[in-house]
């Protein structure tokens, strides 16, 4: 039987009612239909910035929604620089690798990477398998005892796995994962009022997730442990000119912060929104099903480019260029949209079809090749294929019952609640 066709999204508004600068508009559901109105209409555009958090709207920037003009600003640096910061706003906070340029950049990527090498990962395989376990048979023993209420996905199960994961990477105590998780999110969302909603509040999750960072750097120095923690802090690496070099006190805070931030929201948003991409199509779960061990990381990618959870990147023109025939000035704001690269269908067959096997699957969700490429892509891609199969495995009765809460923000695809049951019935 020929597969059924895919309904292509779409939106009442013309190119010139879209708002890309406002986080209301990443609400809409016509999002899908909005990025695919800009990709065939207005694929290079000119955006307005809002307000956001208190701070004055910056002057604009051009939104890239194709997958090739994505690829083009991803991979050339040298005109399109990772600094001053690399979300639409120039947030007033210290900034990390993924602000800084070659060479200073691969000089601290050098050392970071140390902790996510192919051997690191491997060694993590068993306990995100044995943890994503224990984190279901939990929530099933709660929903059993409680007669199988209405729960909410991300509090209960999606955000347990990676918080557990990057707290045992980097060696914070199960006591702080609470409030590392409370910590990141407050930082990453300072226009949704009910994770902070402001630019103090961001701010002061910045500063307690510096100090936090200090004191676990000081800890380490000098008391070697194999956690990433002690790696960083006694690194020492050959810088480009061959000297010596170790990062310093705050070098190392920014590299916790990022890991920290990184490596929290975007692998959770991943899992609530495989689960639900599960839910509206269940032919892929049971796809999954008939081999785990072998869709697992195929899932993984799929889920990553349907949902995008790391919507864009911001890049800043070094000197004038032009993208397509668009000229674009030097300090111009340029914004890669993932999230619209992802269902380009120039470079796709069937974007809007949702299929674990697709190959090969060289999506932009963890960025288009260039030097910031995700340095955690192959953790994330572990802990979600891990999690989407074990839930798939053994909640075969887990039903969503509600639409998600997303996110009131532009750079994150984020889903705060997903309301699920999980249909093990009351005793
Ligand atoms: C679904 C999960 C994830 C997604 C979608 C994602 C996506 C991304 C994207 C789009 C970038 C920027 C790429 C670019 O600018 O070219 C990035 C960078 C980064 N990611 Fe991830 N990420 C995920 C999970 C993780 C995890 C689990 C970690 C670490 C534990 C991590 C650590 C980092 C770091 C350190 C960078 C900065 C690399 C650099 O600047 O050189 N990410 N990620």
């Amino acid at each position: 039987m020929a597969p059924a066709t895919i309904p292509l999204p779409s939106t009442d508004l013309s190119v010139d009612e879209v708002e890309l600068g406002n986080p209301d508009t990443m609400l809409r559901d016509d999002i899908d239909g909005i990025f695919r109105l800009l990709r065939t209409q207005r694929p290079i555009g000119f955006d307005r910035e809002f307000q956001t958090a208190g701070l004055e709207p910056g002057p604009g920037f051009w939104s890239l929604t194709r997958h090739r003009d994505v690829a083009r600003v991803n991979s050339d640096w040298e005109t399109f620089s990772n600094l001053p910061a690399v979300g639409i706003p120039t947030y007033p906070v210290r900034q990390s690798i993924i602000s800084m340029d070659p060479p200073v950049h691969t000089k601290f990527r050098l050392i970071v990477n140390r902790g996510f090498t192919p051997r690191m990962i491997g060694r993590l395989k068993e306990q995100v398998w044995s943890h994503s376990r224990d984190i279901v048979d939990g929530a099933l023993a709660r929903a059993r005892d409680a007669g199988d209420p209405e729960i909410d996905f991300v509090e209960e199960i999606g955000s347990k796995l990676p918080t557990m994961v990057i707290a045992a990477l980097l060696g914070m105590p199960p006591e702080d994962h609470e409030l590392i998780y409370r910590l990141t999110n407050t930082f990453i969302a300072p226009s949704d009022p009910e994770y902070g909603g402001t630019l103090e509040k961001m701010i002061e999750a910045d500063t307690a997730m510096e100090e936090y960072a200090l004191r676990l750097g000081e800890d380490r120095r000098g008391h070697v442990t194999d956690d990433l923690t002690s790696i960083i802090v006694n690194a020492e690496v050959s810088g480009p000119d061959g000297a010596k070099v170790h990062v310093t006190d705050k070098e190392f805070a920014e590299f916790v912060k990022l890991l920290m931030i990184g490596g929290n929201e975007t692998t959770r948003n991943a899992i609530a929104h495989g689960v639900f991409l599960f839910d509206r199509h269940p032919d892929q779960r049971e796809k999954l099903l008939s081999d785990p061990e072998r869709f697992a990381t195929m899932t993984a990618d799929e889920v990553v480019r349907y949902a995008s959870p790391v919507a864009l990147m911001r890049r800043t023109a070094t000197r004038d260029a032009t993208i397509g025939d668009v000229p674009i000035a030097e300090g111009e704001k340029v914004v890669m949209w993932y999230r619209a690269a992802n269902f380009d269908e120039e470079w796709l067959d069937e974007p809007y079809r949702f299929d674990i096997t697709r190959a090969p699957n060289d999506h932009v969700g963890f960025g288009a090749g260039g030097p910031h490429f995700c340095l955690g892509a192959s953790l994330a891609r572990l802990e979600i294929g891990a999690m989407l199969a074990t839930i798939a495995q053994r909640i075969p009765g887990l039903e969503v019952t509600g639409p998600p809460v997303k996110m009131r923000t532009l750079s994150s695809h984020g889903v705060k609640h997903l309301p699920v049951r999980l249909g093990v019935g009351g005793t």
